[in-house]
């Protein structure tokens, strides 16, 4: 039952991703359905009257999350998410490059105001920092070179080569794997040492990994079996924080306004489903 849902999801991803494709191929070609939306820049939008600034960390080699474009503008669907919902709340986002396993240590040291990041909400991180409600349905997948016919699920990853992201929930995934994990800074890193042979496979975001063969940013790459499990994205802030219910109340008011659906269309190419207002086990 499980299996079918994800596997439901799975194609459903894959079939955002071709429609996105596509937009991106018209877009290239000069037609007008380049995409809409507001332009991301490092500084974020332009500030609201009164508003103050928060500074966000965020981890630019994850796309179609967060990305440095063609000028080194940095982009993408938690950009324009984040800016939306800033716009919404009267600040302004000051944008942070971090390491992904810095970001969680910085929120409890107090160091940042928040962090956005496709970080899922999980148990452990909600113990020690505050998610905003859920904004991205998500999932880890399997990627193995094109031609490998031998690991098509999550069994067949016992005794080999697996590459994650340091600080990820597809590392703590690979670890359950009983084979050779091996961590690295970012998702592009990994995906090319598979791409190189040097790993047998890669666990990680399938929307991610997708978009990464999808857009041809790696090589000889496929994704095998079912999404290994269902995760929610949230926006962490420190314990306590001021800002969690402006952040809460942006996301909401940009959710029922529109603009929410507009900023997925733009990334993903489909219509966005229906995001619970908890990520499911956490209070
Ligand atoms: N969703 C995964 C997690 O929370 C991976 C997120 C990685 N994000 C990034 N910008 N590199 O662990």
């Amino acid at each position: 039952m499980v299996r079918l849902t994800r596997s439901r999801f799975l194609r459903q991803l894959t079939a955002g991703f071709l429609g996105l494709f596509c937009a991106l191929v018209f877009a290239a070609c000069g037609s007008s359905t380049t995409p809409t939306g507001g332009d991301a820049t490092s500084t974020g939008a332009s500030p609201a009257a009164g508003g103050d600034t928060l500074t966000f960390a965020i981890e630019p080699t994850f796309a179609p999350f967060e990305f440095t474009d063609s000028n080194g503008q940095l982009t993408g669907f938690d950009v324009d998410l984040l800016n939306a919902i800033a716009e919404e709340a009267g600040f302004t986002v000051n944008f942070q490059t971090s390491q992904f396993d810095g970001m969680i240590p910085a929120l409890q040291a107090g160091t940042i105001d928040g962090a956005i990041s496709a970080m899922t909400i999980k148990p452990e991180r909600a113990r020690v920092v505050d998610f905003s409600r859920p904004y991205y349905r998500s999932g880890l997948a399997i990627a193995v070179q094109s031609s490998n016919a031998e690991i098509t699920s999550f069994d067949n990853l016992s005794g080999k080569r697996i590459a994650a992201q340091t600080g990820t929930t597809g590392a703590t995934k690979a670890e359950e794997a009983q084979g050779d994990v091996r961590l690295f800074d970012n998702l592009p890193l990994a995906l090319q040492e598979l791409s190189n042979g040097n790993v047998d496979a890669v666990v990680h975001d399938a929307p991610a990994i997708l978009y990464a063969i999808k857009t041809g940013s790696v090589q000889n790459i496929k994704t095998v079996g079912d999404l290994l499990t269902e995760e929610y994205y949230g926006i962490p802030l420190p314990k306590g924080s001021p800002n969690l219910e402006r952040v809460n109340q942006g996301l909401t008011a940009i959710i029922e306004n529109g603009t929410y659906a507009e900023i997925y269309r733009k990334w993903f190419g489909a219509e966005p489903p229906e995001l619970p207002e908890k990520a499911p086990g956490i209070e």
